[in-house]
């Protein structure tokens, strides 16, 4: 293809792809399936690496991400991030109506809004063009967090429409969805890691991940409030958003006019009520004069504008008494304590139950068997305890002793140097480890064995059929039927399912050992990388750690848990059994050119993506290692390789070879 005819191609490929986008993430109308999307992305991916002077930063495919920040530079703000006043009553809301009205001599309209509890952005677009984004930071400077930004599906890389000034900015709240969060908690915990503790902090730590590929995993939102610019667009808020709405951003269908405190009123009522029921958390209702010119005579205070004010929902509460505190023990063996409460009414549901996270909360809260507590359903599902009402030296109560030892096997619990869980270190004889770690096993991502959950494992398990994972596989039909409600097609099922569980691919058998802090995508990783189970064992935390993304923490958890004797006959079982425990070969390119060479990629190629090329790498037997070291053999510099890499190669002795030089080395010419 021409150049001439690439631009073009490219051009219509990513005005598709921003329709596309803009139909699936504001207005939630898909008008292609993903498959069809993903085609046409793939092909403007080509034609990017064929012409990467073509290769646009609005461009549909920079959403993906890919690029690593290493520091985020510091951007002063044009117009300060300001904050605004907090309210709490209805009253509260009358005395800043009063305000107004006594300083312009009148009433005014008013827009309500939902608060938003996220993070502030600020995004600025020249001719049309997503070119930077801040965060609020201290109010006058943020830190530049551009790349992860242009991963938020829901915004707008190019502008839709026309009338947009050529430069100027738009203020609006990154948010995490609801489900996103819960997602990337049940991730967290499939693989042994602290879970996040809400929507907006997880939010705001995203924006600071240094691999926008990550954030990009993560499914961030934006809503946004505001435009920032000199002169005027449409004179009043409201029309401002209706634009703003028109060139392609995500602006609330909640926001509404009201032309009294009465409609205020009712606007507060009704999504106080319906704020449940949001896909994302609200603190609240901000409420702004309408009037861009009232808004300018009302002007700001230090801190704050005059014409706006934040009215905060009250979380609402209960007081109940703590019965007891039961320690449940997870798959990884760490123990979570839950508190058992008198049944109180909380938000239209009965509580019974609490979580309690850990032994420094208990001590924090200086709980007592016995003590009134307050508690409090926030954006989570389950109920949390906020605070203690003590009568003081009514009688006397003793604090929570937390437990010594595990309740399910009697083994004394340990606890890490800077971690805030607790574990029971009995993994091979702990009951509910053994079962959850079956579990985690059979499950969607691993092994996907049907006709297999949770209540047979834990069936099995008890008839002492199944004691580990590797177990499963010398049931026979005859051990299975007798076991409550199975049937003889059932127990056919679960066999069967078994017996095709041994065609699953190594990196899936790897991820289904549950080994803690590899999940799905580090076990891709290594089984990529090591090929085979073998080499994998052989492995030291060093030649861990040469694999991209994969830092200490998960090396040494690793390396601990191949050196585990135990482990290691689990393993030697499952192969026998069949499992696979080495990658397919690959049969239609591949070579042993390179020879096991290690290779450090940087830039941009013009024939591949970078993946592809680590890829190309990687069939023709070569290594892919992160960073250089005098280990590497070779770095494959493309254009935009930054000079410090360049330096340290030179330094160390490296070869550095261009694109050319590889395609010459592996045959292609
Ligand atoms: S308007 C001059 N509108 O609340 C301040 N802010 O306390 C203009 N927020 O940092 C802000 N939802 O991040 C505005 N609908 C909304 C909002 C909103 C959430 C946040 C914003 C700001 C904080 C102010």
């Amino acid at each position: 293809m021409k150049e001439t005819e690439a631009r073009s191609r490219i051009a219509q490929l990513s005005a598709e792809l921003h329709g596309h986008n803009h139909h699936y993430y504001v207005l939630s109308q898909p008008t292609i399936s993903d498959r069809e999307f993903d085609a046409l992305l793939e092909e403007l991916q080509r034609l990017e690496a064929e012409f990467p002077q073509l290769l646009s930063p609005d461009s549909p495919s920079q959403r993906v991400g890919g690029t690593v920040t290493k520091d985020f530079p510091t951007v002063v703000h044009r117009y300060p991030m300001l904050s605004l006043g907090n309210s709490y009553s209805l009253d509260e809301m009358r005395e800043f109506d009063a305000r107004i009205q006594r300083a312009l001599g009148r009433s005014v309209e008013y827009v309500c809004e939902l608060k938003y509890d996220g993070v502030a952005i600020g995004i600025r677009y020249a001719d049309g063009s997503l070119t930077q984004a801040v965060t609020r930071g201290d109010g006058t400077q943020g830190d530049e967090v551009t790349a992860n930004i242009r991963t938020i599906g829901s915004l707008p890389l190019r502008l839709r429409g026309e009338g947009f000034p050529s430069d100027f900015e738009v203020r609006g709240e990154v948010l995490l969805p609801r489900k996103e969060f819960d997602r990337i908690n049940a991730e967290r915990e499939e693989i042994g890691e602290q879970l996040y503790a809400n929507p907006r902090n997880t939010a705001s730590g995203t924006l600071k991940l240094q691999d926008s590929a990550a954030v990009a995993s993560r499914n961030l939102d934006c809503y946004l409030y505001a435009v920032m610019l000199e002169g005027e667009l449409t004179g009043t808020h409201l029309g401002d958003l209706t634009k703003l709405r028109e060139w392609g951003f995500k602006i609330s269908e909640a926001s509404q006019l009201c032309r009294s405190l009465d409609d205020v009123f009712n606007f507060i009522t009704h999504w106080d009520k319906e704020r449940a029921k949001l896909p994302f958390d609200t603190d609240g209702v901000v409420i702004k004069v309408n009037s861009l010119a009232d808004q300018k005579a009302l002007g700001f205070t230090a801190k704050s504008p005059r014409w706006a004010i934040a009215y905060k929902f009250t979380t609402e509460q209960a007081v109940t008494r703590l019965n007891s505190i039961t320690y449940q023990v997870g798959r990884t063996g760490a123990i979570t304590p839950v508190a058992n409460l008198d049944p109180v009414k909380l938000g239209g549901t009965t509580v019974k139950r609490a979580s309690l996270h850990n032994a420094d909360q208990i001590e924090r809260l200086g709980l007592c068997i016995g003590d009134m507590v307050q508690v409090e359903k926030g954006g989570e599902i389950i109920p949390k305890i906020v605070g203690v009402e003590r009568t003081q030296g009514l009688f006397a109560l003793d604090p929570v002793q937390y437990i010594a030892h595990c309740p399910e096997c009697g083994t004394e619990l340990v606890r890490k140097e800077g971690e805030a869980q607790h574990y029971c270190p009995n993994e091979l004889g702990c009951p509910p480890q053994i079962k959850g770690r079956i579990e985690h096993f059979i499950g969607r991502k691993a092994m996907n064995i049907d006709g297999l959950g949770p209540e047979t494992i834990e069936q099995l398990y008890n008839a002492g059929l199944v004691n580990s994972m590797a177990d499963l596989y010398t049931l026979t039909k005859e051990q299975v039927l007798p076991l409550e409600r199975m049937a003889e097609k059932s127990a056919d099922n679960l066999l069967a399912g078994l017996e095709a569980s041994r065609k699953v691919p190594f990196p899936r058998v790897l991820f289904g050992l549950g080994i803690r802090y590899v999940g799905e995508t580090v076990a891709k990783k290594l089984a990529r990388q090591f090929k085979d189970i073998d080499a994998l064992m052989a492995a030291t935390s060093e030649e861990l750690e040469d694999v991209e993304e994969i830092g200490g923490r998960i090396a040494q958890s690793v390396v601990a848990y191949f050196a585990d004797q135990r482990n290691r006959d689990t393993i030697e079982r499952l192969r026998n059994a069949g499992l696979q425990f080495q990658m397919e070969e690959r049969t239609s390119i591949g070579s042993e050119v390179l020879g096991g060479k290690a290779f450090v990629v940087s830039g941009k190629f013009a024939h591949y993506t970078r993946d592809g090329i680590k890829e190309a790498v990687e069939q023709h037997g070569g290594r892919i290692v992160s960073s250089i070291s005098a280990k590497t053999d070779y770095v494959l510099a493309g254009t935009d390789m930054g000079p410090e890499k360049r330096k340290k190669a030179e330094k160390l002795g490296v070869s550095i070879i261009s694109e050319e030089d590889f395609r010459g080395m592996v045959g292609i010419n």
